[in-house]
């Protein structure tokens, strides 16, 4: 009987040829994005263990109702600034890739800084700056812009599931970079029509949050509006009750801005001797241009209720160009109160859903406020806290129970298989299979693949996948035909599973252990293996792993592993020791990239950047020229994707002791 199936084909990297004519320098693939103000994120998370959370939130609260003549708050309350802040911060978010969301507070530095959307919230920035200040290292601008919108909604009385603290500022706005609009972006998401952007992307338009308030391309036609509302709040993994309780539930504060038809001019100065050459007055407060767009939706604007779900249902809207000269709704033939407030399309949008579901929520959230109010709090703890990944990243008293959108795991099993036992039997398969199958020691490279599949599906931009869960045993990810095969090397462990039955062998660590000893046997160096998985009972959580950017290029290759949180040595070691598995007689060392350095030497387009790239380039001669450090950074990257997912807090690992860094410089995950 052979236990194994035949050589599956390896591409551990499904790579296939391409043709791009150059090979741009690896820009953007930047191995070094420490912060650059002399500490380490390990400084940041000891500071943050250390911080005051109850003091922040104190401060927070007197702030909200502090005006300031730099930029009055709105009704005498900051509250509507700062949640639009912070849902500008995390709405970027899309499930697509992983990318986007409030941790990092990358919403300070560009592309996003500019986007139109984010009109005015470089005065929100220098207006929190004194609380910044004050708390210090441990308060992140990511947790602070967060905890700035949670604190606005509890003090206007709205509700608040929870806190999950932990953002790591990043140095720069290059995570944010393929949010675009950038030359990246552009190449590797490109959107053909602004205004009509399809996934990956997350937004219909690049530089908005998601939506034109106005409607499609500024067309006021509420029906469109509602498609894309639901397409694009799709994307970042909102559903039709999400969706409703959060533009309804944040439109209960605030007010839009655009008290003249003007445009925003340029900002208005903070230093009061400089007179502002701008063109609505003085262009703050009542005079302030953000949107174009003015007015309130409810007539209690720094108040928590669902008057925003009775007036948009109960009252007939009629369509008008507002003081900025955009389209805007108003109540018809309003009297009082009720002719101060307006909607936007976006809004009105919510009554006329093609579907018919939308109109039904606004029903129910307008005659039930405590439906509204759990809807809302745990929808705007998801759009806050979403990139964040397991709860187990989370720090913090206020950290709600894990939420199914955190996928959680089972806690590990007790008592746990002996390690040593379980590596026997697995040399022991691969030896049986030694001798009973014709592809003799390539059998170990199924089991390889097998660990890589199962544990590359992590990202670093948001903390999903990875190897714990064993997903890759049930749909989706078994389904997926970059995964085809691996259901025999499963039934072939099976056999292993049995025998430890009862003695607590978690799928998860069962692959990655075969996965390392295959490696071992193929000429690997021995690696420390990290224990302690647990199983998934189902496959969710796999969905929106499997983006593939196609055709595959060396740029599209290079977000792949940017996405994995992996540098550029980790890159070339991994892609050079998967070739060598796969092409050079199934022994791993450096000979596919010494053969690859060599003149002539016939090779993909996309294995060929490890030549021609200049950077790459220096990194493959490198280690073309050691195979010791070869096999020694391969073991440590490959444990690396191993143990990516096994989070201890927002920096730490479970194994970290076990899997250090290439170098300090060198290979920390990107964010
Ligand atoms: C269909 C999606 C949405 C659209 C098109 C939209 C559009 C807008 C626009 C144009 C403004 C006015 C900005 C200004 O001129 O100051 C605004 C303000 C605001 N939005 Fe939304 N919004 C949407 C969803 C949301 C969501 C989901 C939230 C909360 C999670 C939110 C919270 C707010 C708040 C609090 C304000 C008031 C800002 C202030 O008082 O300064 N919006 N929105
Ligand atoms: C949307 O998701 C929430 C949270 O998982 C759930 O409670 C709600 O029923 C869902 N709504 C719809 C319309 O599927
Ligand atoms: C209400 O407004 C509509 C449209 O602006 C107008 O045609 C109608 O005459 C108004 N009705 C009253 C009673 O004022
Ligand atoms: C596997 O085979 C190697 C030599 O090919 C041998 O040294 C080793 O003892 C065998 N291990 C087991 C568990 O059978």
């Amino acid at each position: 009987m052979a236990y194994l199936p035949v050589l599956l084909v390896l591409p551990l990297l499904a790579v296939s040829d391409s043709h791009v004519g150059s090979y741009p320098a690896a820009a953007g693939m930047r191995s070094d994005d420490l912060p650059r103000w002399g500490y380490t994120p390990e400084d940041y998370v000891a500071a943050l263990a250390k911080l005051d959370f109850e003091a922040v939130k104190t401060d927070l609260t007197a702030f909200m109702t502090q005006s300031q003549d730099f930029w009055p708050a709105d009704y005498g309350h900051y509250g509507g600034l700062l949640i639009r802040q912070a849902w500008h911060c995390a709405g970027t978010y899309r499930s697509s890739d992983g990318r986007g969301g409030c941790d990092g507070g990358s919403q300070r530095f560009g592309p996003s800084l500019s986007w139109e959307d984010n009109a005015n919230l470089d005065k929100s920035k220098t207006l929190l700056w004194p609380i910044k200040e004050k708390f210090g290292l441990g308060l992140s601008w990511g947790d602070l812009i967060i905890l700035a919108g949670n604190v606005a909604i509890e003090s206007m009385g709205g509700p608040v599931l929870g806190f999950c603290a932990g953002r790591v500022d990043a140095a720069d706005g290059s995570q944010d970079e393929l949010l675009g609009p950038t030359a990246r972006q552009e190449s590797l998401f490109p959107c053909p029509v602004n205004g009509d952007c399809k996934a990956p992307l997350g937004p219909d338009t690049v530089g908005l949050i998601y939506v034109n308030p106005q409607g499609p391309m500024a067309n006021p036609i509420p029906r469109l509006s509602a498609g894309q509302i639901r397409d694009t709040f799709g994307r970042m993994g909102m559903n039709d009750s999400e969706t409703v309780a959060l533009i309804g539930g944040d439109h209960a504060f605030g007010k839009t801005h655009g008290a003249c038809p003007e445009g925003p001019g340029p900002s208005p100065q903070e230093d009061p001797t400089r007179p502002w050459p701008g063109k609505c007055g003085s262009g703050k407060g009542k005079d302030a241009y953000t949107s174009g767009l003015e007015g309130p939706w409810t007539t209690n604007p720094t108040q928590w209720d669902n008057s925003y779900f009775k007036h948009l249902q109960s009252l007939t809207w009629e369509l008008y160009k507002g003081p900025g000269n955009k389209w805007q709704w108003r109540v018809q033939n309003a009297t009082g109160a009720l002719s101060g407030i307006m909607m936007l399309t976006t809004d009105i949008a919510l009554l006329e859903d093609p579907e018919g579901s939308y109109q039904k929520l606004v029903r129910e959230f307008a005659e039930d406020a405590a439906k509204l109010d759990h809807a809302f709090a745990h929808a705007w703890y998801k759009l806050a806290t979403r990139d964040m990944g397991p709860v187990t990243r989370c720090l913090g008293k206020d950290v709600p129970p894990a939420q199914p959108w955190q996928y959680p795991l089972p806690a590990p099993s007790q008592p746990q298989a002996k390690l040593s036992k379980v590596r026997a039997e697995v040399v022991k398969m691969l030896n049986r299979s030694k001798t009973e199958s014709a592809e003799g020691f390539f059998s170990a490279v199924p089991f390889a693949r097998l660990a890589w599949r199962c544990a590359s599906t992590f990202r670093a931009t948001d903390y999903r996948g990875g190897c714990n869960g064993a997903r890759i045993r049930f749909s989706p990810e078994k389904d997926w035909p970059v995964n085809k095969g691996l259901d025999q090397v499963l039934e072939s462990l099976q056999l292993i599973q049995d025998r430890f039955a009862g003695r607590g062998l978690p799928w998860a660590d069962l692959i990655v252990l075969a996965g390392n000893t295959a490696v071992e046997e193929l000429g690997g160096k021995k690696m420390q293996f990290c224990s302690g998985r647990s199983d998934a009972a189902d496959g969710q959580g796999s969905h929106d792993l499997d983006l593939d950017l196609q055709p595959k290029s060396w740029a599209t290759v290079r977000e792949s592993f940017e996405r994995m949180g992996l540098s550029a040595r980790e890159m070339v070691v991994l892609s050079g020791g998967a070739r060598a598995l796969g092409f050079a007689g199934a022994q791993l060392s450096n000979s596919y990239l010494t053969r690859l350095l060599g003149i002539g030497h016939a090779a993909s387009e996309t294995d060929l950047m490890f030549k021609f790239d200049p950077v790459l380039a220096a990194i493959t001669q490198e280690y073309a020229s050691d195979n010791g450090l070869f096999l020694e950074d391969f073991a440590k990257a490959w444990t690396k994707v191993m143990d990516a997912d096994r989070f201890k807090g927002p920096r730490g690992n479970v194994c970290a002791r076990l899997s250090e860094p290439l170098s300090d410089r060198e290979s920390h995950l990107r964010r």
